[in-house]
């Protein structure tokens, strides 16, 4: 059965003293909860965290990963040298990354195979910008970033992924969707799974939301039935509003 997943996404904040400070923070506190919990931190931070994460709960992952797997691509991060850190998680298509650095649905599915390859657990985003929700257009976006980013997979593959909805227009704006609006295209995002890999495989997917996720909304959030936690960007900036995320469940 599919797992409840808080995953905070620092972004470009935070200096490697000051994550490991917040890291520290978390750790102390996750002692004991159920829901999995992982720190999506730079990648210049990995490693002085994993040092200080100790929690079964905690988890460490990056942010992006690169598109090969080695050599001569000055400035990338690949995916073993996240593993060789300790992380175990990598976010992939964020908004952000696909709006800003030209990440396409193709190099989004050859990255998620590099990090299935290494072991790493893919938190693949997807979510339409407002233009698109307001042309009612929303579920055929999801479904063709799911269809093209990853529905080249494996079942065994897919199963490893954890997925990421995020409404563009809720990122870092203070506009949350409703709960309503959450459980509804959780819901779409779900039965579209089922009719690729099978209605187990889709109960088995962990389906988490983002935008303006805070402690006096997820609880609502959390509650709808397709909802199974959340991914976490200013909120997961301060350890109490982040584990005030973590505990709404
Ligand atoms: P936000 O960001 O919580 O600051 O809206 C979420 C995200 O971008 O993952």
């Amino acid at each position: 059965m599919r797992k409840n997943i808080v995953a905070g996404n620092w972004k470009m904040n935070t200096t490697v003293q000051e994550g490991v400070e917040l890291a520290k923070a978390v750790n102390a506190r996750v002692k004991g909860t159920a829901t999995q919990v992982v720190l999506c931190t730079p990648a210049t931070h990995l490693t002085e965290v994993s040092k200080v994460i100790n929690q079964p709960a905690l988890a460490l992952g990056a942010q992006n990963c690169a598109d090969q797997v080695s050599g001569a691509y000055t400035g990338e991060v690949s995916v073993s040298m996240i593993k060789s850190t300790g992380a175990s998680h990598v976010i992939l298509g964020h908004s952000e990354r696909r709006a800003y650095y030209g990440e396409t649905n193709a190099i989004l599915a050859a990255k998620t195979k590099l990090a299935l390859a290494e072991g790493l657990t893919p938190i693949f985003c997807i979510g339409e910008v407002l233009e698109e929700r307001e042309a009612g257009k929303h579920f055929e976006v999801v479904k063709q970033q799911l269809n093209e980013g990853l529905f080249d997979l494996s079942a065994a593959d897919f199963g490893k992924v954890v997925l990421a909805y995020e409404p563009v227009w809720a990122i870092g704006t203070g506009k949350t969707a409703t709960p309503e609006q959450a459980q509804e295209i959780h819901k779409v995002i779900r039965d579209h799974i089922a009719a690729k890999y099978g209605q187990p495989a889709a109960n088995d997917c962990s389906i988490l939301y983002g935008g303006s996720c805070k402690p006096s909304n997820a609880k609502e959030l959390f509650a709808n039935p397709d909802v199974d936690g959340g991914l976490i960007g200013g909120a997961a900036l301060n350890a109490d509003d982040f584990m005030g995320i973590v505990n709404a469940f």
